[in-house]
């Protein structure tokens, strides 16, 4: 029972000095600290000041020893420094400075030195690691036959060495696509060759499948390799859509009925309407059959019967609805279109013989002005 209790005592003194992180004297800053790249990071050392000891000035220098900052607390006018840090606000015997923008040359170890009289200086340690996360866009759509781009990025590109893209489709094991590595030219996977690009970057990724198969569909996962901070990544899912084109029959089953057929061939399945469903002339609701097809599109039937004198008086239209339409396609399957056509054919007639006739009497009067 002695072996766990002193292991655990050991544990509680480890982690409380990393809590406290490293010590220089009687400064002490926490020794190490990651920040997030593009953002502004805060740096703090704190001192304590035995009595009688007066703090005369506070310098922070880079990982190379250059000054970044130095100032004499309470006098606001003393600070100098570079323009890419500030001085933050820190209560008494502390002090704090803010990098405005991490960036990748941020990272390294910042030292804070305390200038005390009588008893000289004092210094505290904090080494920066600049991290990023990977980003992707939100899930996408893409129309078969058609392009689909798919992106991720990344705040840290000098930290990468590779960037991978997997495809895992919603049956089946997960597959290569393409990858681009520092210093080389994107390679794309045999298989998607001529039909997939990915662009030169390191930071902002770009994958590019033109045109879109049904079997492109799945969840991409972009993996970025770095130096120090092992892979990370991000998933963007494509959904694949096939638009319908949808197509109404009819026929005469008995006198005085008529069957209509809307069908329409889509991915994913199409939802069909009919525009006189609350018609007292129906004959029953629509009946629906979804056949699924080998290329993983699916064939909707929509069938309603209704009574023949129902299409002499409205235009019957069936509505197919689609994720992929804005609006839904209106497919109409009578007579009130041809009535309309018929219209616009004769109107069209008349005019083309009323002109002609024009024009002949406008020859004649010309021709007969012409033998005067
Ligand atoms: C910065 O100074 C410390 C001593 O104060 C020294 O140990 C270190 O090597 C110096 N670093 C550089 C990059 O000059
Ligand atoms: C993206 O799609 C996948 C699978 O289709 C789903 O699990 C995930 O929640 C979706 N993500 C977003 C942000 O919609
Ligand atoms: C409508 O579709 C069904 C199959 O669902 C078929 O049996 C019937 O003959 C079709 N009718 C017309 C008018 O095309
Ligand atoms: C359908 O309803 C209308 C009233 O909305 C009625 O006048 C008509 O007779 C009805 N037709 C049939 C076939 O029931």
């Amino acid at each position: 029972m002695m072996i766990p209790v002193t292991c655990r005592i050991g544990l509680q003194v480890s982690f409380l000095l990393l809590l406290i992180g490293q010590t220089h004297g009687r400064v002490t800053a926490p020794a190490r600290l990651k920040a997030p790249v593009d953002k502004p990071f805060t740096l703090t050392c704190t001192l304590s000041k035995d009595r009688g000891e007066t703090l005369r000035e506070v310098r922070w220098l880079d990982d190379k020893n250059q000054t970044l900052l130095s100032y004499q607390p309470g006098n606001r006018d003393s600070v100098s420094g570079q323009q890419h840090v500030e001085l933050a606000t820190s209560p008494k015997d502390s002090s704090a400075i803010t990098i405005r923008r991490v960036g990748f040359r941020d990272e390294g170890c910042y030292t804070c030195i305390f200038e005390l009289t009588p008893s000289g200086s004092k210094q505290g340690q904090t080494c920066l690691t600049v991290d990023a996360e990977v980003t992707s866009e939100r899930n996408k759509t893409a129309v078969s036959g058609k392009k689909a781009s798919l992106s991720c990025s990344f705040g840290l590109p000098e930290k990468v060495q590779q960037i991978l893209w997997k495809l895992t489709p919603a049956q089946g094991e997960s597959k290569e696509v393409a990858s681009f590595a520092k210093r080389s030219d994107p390679m794309i996977e045999p298989a998607y060759q001529g039909r997939v690009w990915l662009s030169a970057s390191l930071s902002d990724s770009q994958l590019t499948i033109q045109p879109v198969a049904i079997q492109d569909e799945g969840c991409y996962t972009c993996f970025y390799e770095t130096h120090n901070e092992g892979t990370k990544s991000s998933v963007v899912c494509l959904s694949t859509y096939v638009l319908p084109k949808p197509q109404v029959s009819y026929k005469t089953t008995s006198p005085g009925v008529i069957e209509a057929n809307c069908t329409s061939v889509s991915r994913p399945p199409a939802e069909i309407v009919w525009n006189v469903e609350t018609d007292n002339r129906t004959i029953g609701p629509p009946v629906s059959v979804h056949l699924r097809q080998d290329d993983g599109t699916t064939l909707v039937i929509s069938t309603l019967t209704v009574q023949s004198g129902l299409l002499k008086d409205v235009s019957v239209k069936c509505l197919v609805h689609h994720k992929g339409l804005e609006t839904p396609i209106a497919v109409s399957m009578n007579t009130k279109i041809g009535t309309a056509l018929t219209i616009l054919i004769s109107v069209t007639t008349v005019a083309a013989l009323l002109v002609m006739s024009l024009c002949f009497c406008l020859w004649k009067c010309f021709l007969r002005k012409e033998d005067n």
